[in-house]
């Protein structure tokens, strides 16, 4: 038993991950956590292992997800069953649809970014609004209010990461399954007799033989768990700002030359991922890295560590916008990697480009502070910049 594993609690990771999973890196890189029950796997070669050795670690068993969303959502089922699931809307977030993903963003962004003052939170007032609306307007789903997507979302992933198992915050997340469920199964049933294209049509008929379609309980699960991701590119791009805001240099890159926002979202995707850390469970007794974990235990694989393993990036640390190569696992990796990983970075980079056109002057209000959580996901929950426009009086 390693002491330092021994004494890691939720407290301490939530607050600042980043230097227990260095040294979790160099002492005990394959650990049970004893005070969490469950192992951690923090180095790039075996987070890669954990998420690719689908016949050892597997991301279908009961968790919160199946209890909030339902059993066999996208990332709850492995084998055909998932492949079945993807392959229904894998085309829809397909490289060739980043124009159209930037286009929706751009457009969505707009009229939020032209309201912002300085007196505005950065994150409620423009990215989770202009990152909802875009995305509803993409997956075809235009007519649910942003106000409401951004609830859902917000109930969802708090059921998600609520480890403490707090039950107002477990049953308002189920409650919010309820309600979607009820608002979208009517456009559903209309949607199976009707294709249109949309996510929801593809989940339904994409695949399927002719006169057939896959059932709306079926489906549910997966376009829950879609929902669910709504506030995720507003996630990235809240991190992606902050980063720049406290590097002015590469800022001032950025700004000379827009093109680079690309290169700063993905680098922000390693230095700040905001999914952390990706669960699995042992299927059968696993040697990894020298252990033996045994077979039903939780594994949680450590992309956020991963991100930062010395010996893949040199200076892990700094964050730096021009690292050449410069892999990531910010989306995840093999089968069950982010869906919407070809366009996600287009999505944020057109939040960032649209906001820095609007507001040039951008930086960070030191009378108050950002805040930064957790370590499953890691959250920015407030986000206050100057605006720098002295017209608006800031
Ligand atoms: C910055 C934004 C995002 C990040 C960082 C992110 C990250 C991730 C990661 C790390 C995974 C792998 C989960 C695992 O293996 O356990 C994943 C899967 C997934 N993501 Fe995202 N995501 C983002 C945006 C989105 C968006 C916008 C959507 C949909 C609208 C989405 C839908 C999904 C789905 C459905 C899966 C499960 C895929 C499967 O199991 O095959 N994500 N995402």
């Amino acid at each position: 038993m390693n002491d330092f594993a021994a004494s890691i609690t939720f407290d301490q990771l939530g607050s600042d991950p980043y230097p227990i999973f260095a040294r979790l890196r160099r002492e005990a890189p394959v650990v049970l956590l004893p005070k969490l029950d469950l192992w951690m796997v923090t180095r790039w070669d075996d987070v890669r292992q954990v998420l690719s050795a689908y016949e050892s670690y597997t991301s279908a068993f009961p968790s919160l997800a199946t209890q909030i969303f339902g059993e066999r959502s996208v990332l709850k089922v492995e084998g055909d069953a998932h492949a079945d699931l993807r392959a229904a809307v894998d085309t829809r977030f397909a490289h060739e649809r980043i124009e159209r993903a930037t286009t929706l963003t751009r457009e969505a962004a707009r009229p939020y970014a032209s309201k912002l003052s300085s007196r505005d939170e950065l994150m409620s007032s423009y990215f989770e609004p202009a990152a909802s609306t875009a995305l509803a307007h993409f997956i075809g789903l235009p007519d649910v209010d942003t106000d409401a997507l951004m609830r859902w979302a917000r109930n969802l992933s708090a059921g998600m990461s609520n480890f403490m198992t707090d039950p107002a915050v477990h049953e308002q997340a189920m409650a919010t399954a309820t309600e979607i469920r009820q608002t979208i199964e009517p456009s559903a049933r209309q949607t199976a007799d009707r294709p249109d294209g949309s996510v929801l049509s593809q989940l339904l008929h994409s695949g399927c033989p002719p006169d057939s379609v896959r059932s709306a309980e079926h489906i549910m699960p997966t376009f829950i768990e879609i929902l669910s991701a709504f506030l995720e590119p507003a996630a990235g791009a809240g991190l992606t700002l902050l980063a720049l805001l406290q590097h002015p240099t590469q800022m001032q890159a950025i700004r000379d030359d827009p093109r680079l926002i690309r290169k700063a979202v993905h680098e922000a995707l390693r230095w700040l991922s905001p999914n952390g850390a990706l669960s699995r469970r042992a299927t059968k007794d696993a040697l990894l890295a020298g252990q033996i974990i045994p077979a039903g235990a939780t594994v949680m694989a450590v992309i956020a560590s991963a991100g930062r393993d010395e010996s893949i990036f040199t200076d892990p640390d700094t964050f730096d916008i021009n690292r050449n190569p410069s892999p990531n696992l910010g989306l995840g990796y093999s089968r069950h990697a982010c869906l919407a990983a070809p366009v996600v970075g287009a999505i944020i980079a057109a939040l960032l480009d649209v906001l820095l056109e609007q507001h040039p002057r951008l930086s960070l209000d030191p009378r108050r502070p950002h805040n930064l959580h957790g370590w499953k996901f890691r959250v920015l929950t407030n986000l206050h910049v100057r605006i720098g426009d002295p017209a608006r009086g800031s």
